[in-house]
């Protein structure tokens, strides 16, 4: 089975309270989205393997430790996902980056797939898929399986906030997966939206609606 991480450092937590409100605008909303997928980045990345180089400082030479050459890639899932993208790669610039367009059909909530463009050595990477809503788990379910098809190993899921339902939607379809969260909340209301949630994400990211 796969690990479930529920980030709760203060700052993506602080954070996350403003993304929440309603009364944030969607470039606070926006920036704010970015911030907390670096914080992210910076707790997902903790497993990066290290290889020692030798350098010389201005004093001495010396042994020291830098980043194995880890071939990593980054795919949001459209278009919500998209606002997470830049805060990854402020940390993990040389990632490559794919994309998943998935929506949910409104009466089923069942994902629709439209779009898939994903980095040539697909085999050889170590994905994160980013998206800010895990709520059916459906559309999770749907990237992880898109990117598994065309010949991925190694995947990691992270989100925002995410709904029991979802969790456990990914964690029965695809047991290999880790799902990284900033918040697990109670559950989901008769529309599938996640309660309390931040509402719809790609509608707070894009100013649509
Ligand atoms: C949202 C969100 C996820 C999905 C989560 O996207 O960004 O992709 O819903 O729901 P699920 O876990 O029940 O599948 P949406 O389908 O609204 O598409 P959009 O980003 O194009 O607005
Ligand atoms: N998609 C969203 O954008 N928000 C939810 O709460 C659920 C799915």
């Amino acid at each position: 089975m796969g690990k479930v991480y529920v980030f709760d450092h203060p700052l993506i937590q602080h954070k996350l309270t403003y993304i929440r409100d309603k009364h944030t605008g969607t470039k606070e909303f926006r920036e704010l989205v970015d911030e907390v997928a670096t914080l992210m980045a910076f707790e997902i990345t903790r497993d990066l393997p290290l290889e020692e180089v030798e350098i010389e400082t201005p004093v001495s030479k010396a042994k020291a430790k830098v980043i194995a050459g880890k071939k990593l890639g980054v795919i949001p899932i459209l278009r919500a996902g998209i606002g997470m993208v830049d805060g990854i790669l402020k940390l993990i610039p040389a990632a490559k980056v794919g994309h998943i367009g998935l929506y949910r059909d409104p009466e089923t909530l069942k994902p629709v797939e439209y779009y898939v463009k994903l980095p040539s050595d697909v085999e050889e990477r170590d994905f994160i898929i980013v998206d800010p809503m895990l709520a059916t788990g459906g559309s999770a379910v749907a990237a992880i399986d898109a990117l598994k098809k065309r010949g991925a190993k190694s995947i990691k899921f992270m989100c925002l906030i995410a709904a029991p339902e979802g969790v456990n939607a990914v964690e029965t379809a695809h047991p290999d997966v880790d799902i990284y969260i900033a918040a697990l909340d109670e559950r989901l209301n008769d529309h599938g939206y996640i309660v309390p949630g931040l509402g719809d994400a790609g509608d707070r990211l894009f100013g649509t609606k």
